[in-house]
């Protein structure tokens, strides 16, 4: 058994997890932390095997460093935090990191279609779609979509109620465009790619690991 705890568990992402986790065969729910339980990482840390992490980009690599210390695993799926800062928690650390700026297994497609496609169209733009309470624009996921890209790629973020978390990739060239989207109805859209990686962490071949298309495509 795989003894899991969430960080930020009263959240959308993390109550998600937590459901995940409890509903997986091969893995125990062992702590909640999150300031709206009135839990710290810290107390969370004790049994646990791995900690998963989605809260807010100025807490994420403070909770990380907090369990890479305590020799817990970490799976980070907070946006927009210092991915620097994790590189140096994880060097001095036994325990292992993972990060993916995007969960969702068909997302993870999106972007390497979206990467082939721009080396023989012409022009790209990409669209980025989420729930208005999202705190970093643009996404990571539109952000690493176009630095995976060639040339310049600007990105739209589109905040809206009634959307979770699309991407739509157009590539333009004579008299024709491709569009490449990916869309998602719920938040366990992220949840395979989540208990992947939660499987995972601990036999990563370096620390840390950046984007799910190293679990799924190992080079
Ligand atoms: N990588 C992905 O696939 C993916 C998918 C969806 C969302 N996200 C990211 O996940 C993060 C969380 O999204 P959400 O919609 O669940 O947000 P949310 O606001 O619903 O939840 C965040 C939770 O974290 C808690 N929190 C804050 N500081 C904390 C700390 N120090 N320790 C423990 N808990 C703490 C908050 O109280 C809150 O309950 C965001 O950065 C979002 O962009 C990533």
């Amino acid at each position: 058994m795989i003894r899991v705890a969430v960080a930020g568990a009263a959240g959308r992402m993390g109550q998600a997890v937590c459901a995940a986790v409890e509903g997986a065969e091969d893995m125990e729910l062992v702590g909640r932390a999150d300031p709206a339980l009135d839990t710290a990482v810290a107390d969370v840390l004790g049994d646990a095997d791995v900690m998963v992490d989605f809260t807010q980009p100025d807490q994420a690599l403070g909770n990380a460093r907090t369990a890479l210390e305590a020799g817990v695993h970490v799976v980070i799926g907070t946006s927009g935090f210092d991915l620097d800062g994790l590189r140096e928690a994880a060097r001095e650390s036994s325990a292992n990191a993972f990060f993916a700026p995007n969960f969702a297994i068909g997302a993870v497609l999106m972007m390497r279609f979206a990467a082939e496609a721009s080396r023989i169209m012409d022009r790209a733009e990409i669209i980025e779609l989420h729930h208005p309470a999202k705190l970093d624009a643009p996404s990571g996921t539109a952000a690493r979509t176009a630095e995976m890209m060639e040339g310049d790629v600007p990105i739209h973020s589109v905040r809206l109620p009634g959307i979770v978390a699309d991407q739509e990739v157009i590539l333009g060239d004579v008299a024709q465009t491709l569009t490449i989207r990916h869309a998602t109805t719920d938040r366990t859209s992220f949840m395979p790619g989540v208990l992947l990686a939660i499987r995972r962490v601990a036999e990563l071949p370096e620390s840390p690991v950046v984007g799910l298309e190293h679990l799924l495509w190992p080079s």
